[in-house]
């Protein structure tokens, strides 16, 4: 029999995971179909009864339920539930699994463009729900040192406070930060700012930015964000959000099939959905 995956949020319509997942499961000969269910908040817990008792066999949380979900599992994933979120479910014999695919899923795609994560000394912008997921990862993958900025510092204390891994951590803010910039080899901008519609802003200035830095940036939408066009204008090596976004979802279909899929193909799909 078919086996069925899929994908809850609100809104669902536009995202991009089942013709990237579904083109898995006809790269890989299996059997099965991913859908989009668009859910609203209020209908979270039932929708989650009612996947479990169609023997859904796996799905990907999107936003607004990423946190909101984790009361209606039957078991989650250490990682997940230190950062606080889900994007991955698997049903296993009726138990329904929660993990977080997001910031193990960033580190994957960065090691393709850094080889070896220790030894640089990161800024991390940003302290919300994707930086979480990204700081944990990054410590979990022995970065020894990370150093955020946020608009509120504060934010950024307590979410370096509850990291379950050890990483030497200082918390600036937005003015401090672009004083210290000439330090970092890596910084990830991990806000939203600078995403359509809004594509005019940047977090913070890039005046200081070492020519021969790596900066990324978990946006894909636009490709480039202004503060992407303005640090490859200065030297560095860039990232889009596009590498987070395919990993993510690699790291998922992994759990659900044991096959880690060709994340090649993955993007060429995302890049051309996205046209
Ligand atoms: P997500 O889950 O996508 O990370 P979030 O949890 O709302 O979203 O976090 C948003 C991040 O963007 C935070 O770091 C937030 O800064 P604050 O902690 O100070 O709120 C940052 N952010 C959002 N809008 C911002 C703005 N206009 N200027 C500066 N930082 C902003």
């Amino acid at each position: 029999m078919k086996k069925l995956y899929g994908v809850i949020g609100d809104p669902i319509a536009h995202s991009m995971s089942p013709v990237m997942i579904n083109d898995l499961f006809d790269l890989y000969g299996i059997d099965a179909t991913y859908m989009p269910f668009h859910v609203s908040s209020d209908g979270l817990e039932a929708a989650v009864n009612g996947l479990k008792a169609l023997g859904v066999v796996g799905f990907n949380v999107t936003v607004p339920h990423k946190t909101e979900i984790m009361p209606f599992l039957d078991e989650i994933d250490p990682m997940a539930k230190a950062i606080g979120a889900v994007n991955t479910v698997v049903n296993k014999d009726g138990r329904m699994i929660g993990y977080n695919t997001d910031g193990r899923g960033y580190v994957r795609g960065l090691k393709e463009e850094i080889s070896s994560l220790t030894g640089q000394t990161v800024l991390m912008i940003g302290a919300g729900g994707a930086a979480r997921g990204i700081y944990f990862s990054m410590a979990e993958a022995g970065v020894e040192r990370i150093d955020i900025c946020n608009r509120t510092p504060s934010k950024a204390t307590e979410l370096m406070r509850t990291c379950p891994f050890p990483v030497k951590t200082e918390v600036f803010d937005i003015k401090k930060a672009e004083e210290l910039l000439p330090q970092y080899d890596l910084l990830i901008q991990t806000t939203l700012i600078g995403m359509a519609p809004k594509i005019e802003g940047t977090p913070l200035s890039l005046k200081g930015l070492k020519p021969d830095s790596f900066v990324s940036d978990i946006i894909y939408n636009p490709l480039e964000t202004k503060f992407l066009r303005e640090a490859s204008s200065a030297g560095a090596r860039t990232q889009n959000g596009i590498e987070m976004f395919v990993y993510q979802g690699a790291l998922a279909f992994e759990i659900w099939t044991g096959i880690f899929p060709d994340t090649e193909r993955m993007r060429e799909n995302v890049l051309k959905q996205l046209g």
